[in-house]
C-alpha cells in the first residue's frame, strides 16, 4: 500500500491554505473536531441553499428531497464501510454518542452481573465512560488490558484476558495520545 501523500490532500481542505504563527496551518485535533474538504463544505451550503428541511417527517418536496439526499449519503457510507444493507449505517453527532448508543442498546440488554468489557489502556474517555456506566447498571465488570513500555497493546497480557466471560472488547484503531496505530501483527 502507497504511504499517504499529505501534500496531494492538503489542497482539497481550504482551511489548511491558513497560515498560523507565519507557517501553513498543521491541523491535528481531528478526533475532536474534523477539518471539512470543499465537496463537504460545498454538499452542505447547496443542502442549506436547496434542500432544508425535516428528514422523514415532511410530504412536501424539499422535505422529500432531503430525505432522498440523508437515504443515499446512508447508503454511500455503507458502502464505503462493507455493509450488507443501509440499514445497519446509524449516523450519529460523534463518538461518545455512538458508543453510548451500542451501551445503552447492546449493553443494557445482553450484559449481567459477571460479565467483563475488556477495554485497552489506550482509550479515550468515550470509550471509557459509556462502559463505566453500563457496568454500573448491570454488575458487568471493566477489564483493562495493559500496553506495553512502547506504547502498543500487550497482547499477551490482551489474550490472557480473554475468556468465556468477556462480552465486549472495544479498543481505538488509533491513539491520540500516543499516536499507537493497532493493526493486525506482521
Ligand atoms: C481521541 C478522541 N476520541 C474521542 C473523542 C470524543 O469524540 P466526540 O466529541 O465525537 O464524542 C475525542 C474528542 O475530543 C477525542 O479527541
Amino acid at each position: 500500500m502507497s504511504a499517504f501523500d499529505v501534500a496531494t490532500v492538503r489542497p482539497d481542505f481550504p482551511i489548511l491554505g491558513r497560515m498560523v504563527h507565519g507557517r501553513p496551518l498543521t491541523y491535528l485535533d481531528n478526533a475532536a473536531t474534523s477539518q471539512k474538504p470543499a465537496v463537504v463544505i460545498e454538499a452542505l451550503r447547496r443542502y442549506y441553499a436547496e434542500q432544508n428541511a425535516n428528514v422523514h417527517r415532511g410530504v412536501h418536496l424539499l422535505s422529500e428531497e432531503a430525505t432522498a439526499a440523508y437515504e443515499r449519503a446512508r447508503e454511500v457510507v455503507a458502502r464505503f464501510l462493507g455493509l450488507t444493507s443501509s440499514r445497519g449505517c446509524v449516523f450519529v453527532r460523534g463518538a461518545t454518542e455512538g458508543i453510548n448508543l451500542v451501551a445503552e442498546c447492546w449493553g443494557r440488554t445482553h450484559l449481567r452481573a459477571g460479565d467483563e468489557i475488556l477495554l485497552t489502556q489506550l482509550e479515550h474517555h468515550a470509550n471509557i465512560v459509556p462502559w463505566q456506566a453500563v457496568a454500573e447498571r448491570t454488575g458487568a465488570k471493566i477489564v483493562v488490558a495493559p500496553i506495553t513500555p512502547r506504547g502498543d497493546i500487550d497482547l499477551v497480557a490482551f489474550r490472557g484476558l480473554l475468556s468465556a466471560r468477556t462480552k465486549l472488547v472495544a479498543f481505538a484503531h488509533v491513539s491520540n495520545a500516543l499516536g499507537t496505530v493497532n493493526r493486525r501483527p506482521r
